[in-house]
């Protein structure tokens, strides 16, 4: 066996998504759902912030605070906008972003489906139908056969569990727009189940999830049989799971739900990639929220310990070193994310002293992007974007950030596992 090759050091970074950033999306299948009526989304990608263009820029802003990683994900519908036809402009641009993250000092960390998919794929009914792992198998084939040998790591699926995580909060009218706009979305492509990532009928959680699964090992073997020393894995949505006297029933249960079946298979993995965004506390009888909490652009409590807890729960239940995949803040006030990044980073400095591998912190996210469902209307980037010219504008947070990444230069894995 072939030993995996492990980030040497700690790296800093921030984590984007194709989708979100890049603009003219045209073949994916969000953007068919964007644009089907009924929707849930606010409003169209549309241009995105352009780094299908400005992606030398975007490189630039990220080698400009000292980041050592730059996290983006490689678009199944640009690379095959149709069935078995391979796009070699697509796959030549990932090629020069690889190089440009590496002529930057940047390590390239790769999502191979941040949720969107081919419209051709949603079609035949996405993730569930038949030879759909086989699919993006081979798709992975295709971009490791082309970038595999210069990027650092891979994230084969990004939050495969956020539905999941989503049930218990997300209210009843945005599930009926859902599936609304699923079958908007069906009839007008002439199909039985129109299928996407991000957007699932609550009644096809279970079916989903056991998909995504069989992706991900096929995903895996793809790229192992590749390049065998990659770290691979993939990343959940993580809530810090917290109990108050009387709510530990409730909170194993929320683990169980949402975690239970990836930590089993994160078993074969290199790491567990950790988003988190939210704490959830129970009690006795269900969830508690903190009174007069500050609250975030979303309406949801800013706790920045949250990082510390949802780090440990992974790898206490997995014993996997863990990337910090994702993790901010949306807010239009920006020294209120300058206030959480130092206080979230002081935590997870805790954790590592307590001896957890953690290969690295990836901020979410480099640019005010797409929000999907949301739109436009929320701010997690670190730079704003002109919505007109989409010229960029670092925000102080950027500054914050990178101050915090310089007095924590040569942190280390050993470091961490003192
Ligand atoms: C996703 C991102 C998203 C972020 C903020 C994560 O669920 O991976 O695509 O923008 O959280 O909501």
């Amino acid at each position: 066996m072939t030993a995996v090759t492990l980030p040497a050091a700690l790296l800093w970074g921030a984590a984007t998504a194709g989708h979100q950033n890049d603009g003219g999306d045209s073949a994916a299948d969000t953007t068919f759902l964007e644009s089907v009526r009924p929707t849930v989304f606010r409003e169209p990608a549309g241009r995105g912030c352009g780094s299908w263009e400005r992606w030398e820029d975007d490189l630039d802003l990220a080698a400009g605070m000292g980041l050592t990683a730059f996290r983006f994900s490689v678009e199944w519908a640009r690379i095959e906008p149709d069935a078995g036809r391979i796009d070699e402009s697509a796959l030549a641009r990932y090629d020069a972003v690889v190089d440009g993250c590496l002529v930057r000092g940047l390590a390239p960390v790769v999502t191979f489906s941040h949720f969107t998919a081919p419209h051709w794929f949603a079609s035949r009914g996405g993730w569930p139908a038949v030879g759909a792992a086989e699919d993006f198998a081979r798709f992975c084939g295709t971009v490791m056969d082309r970038i595999g040998d210069r990027i650092a790591i891979a994230i084969t699926l990004n939050e495969p569990n956020l539905a999941r995580v989503l049930e218990a909060v997300l209210p009843g009218a945005v599930w009926e727009g859902i599936g609304a706009t699923l079958d908007a979305a069906s009839r007008r492509a002439g199909v039985p189940a129109y299928r996407a990532g991000n957007v699932v009928r609550r009644e096809e959680l279970d079916l989903m999830e056991a998909a995504f699964e069989r992706a991900h090992l096929a995903a895996r073997a793809a790229i192992k049989a590749r390049r065998p020393d990659l770290p691979v894995g993939l990343s959940l949505a993580v809530v810090d799971e917290v109990a108050v006297a009387g709510g530990e029933a409730r909170r194993q249960e929320a683990i169980d739900v949402r975690y239970g079946r990836w930590f089993r298979l994160a078993d074969g993995d290199d790491f567990l990639g950790v988003q988190n965004y939210e704490r959830m506390t129970y009690h006795a009888d269900g969830v508690v929220e903190p009174a007069d909490a500050e609250r975030n652009e979303m309406g949801s409590p800013v706790e920045p310990a949250s990082l510390a807890g949802a780090v440990r729960l992974c790898h206490e239940s997995t014993g996997l070193p863990i990337l910090v995949s994702e993790h901010g803040i949306a807010t239009a006030d920006d020294e209120q994310r300058a206030r959480f990044i130092p206080a979230a980073l002081a935590g997870l400095d805790a954790v590592i002293a307590g001896g957890v591998p953690v290969l690295g912190y990836l901020h979410w996210t480099l640019l005010d992007n797409f929000e999907w469902i949301a739109g436009y209307s929320a701010h997690f980037g670190l730079v704003e974007v002109d919505r007109e010219t989409l010229e960029r504008r670092p925000k102080h947070s950027s500054q914050v950030y990178a101050a915090e990444i310089a007095a924590r230069s040569g942190a280390t894995l050993e470091g961490a596992a003192r």
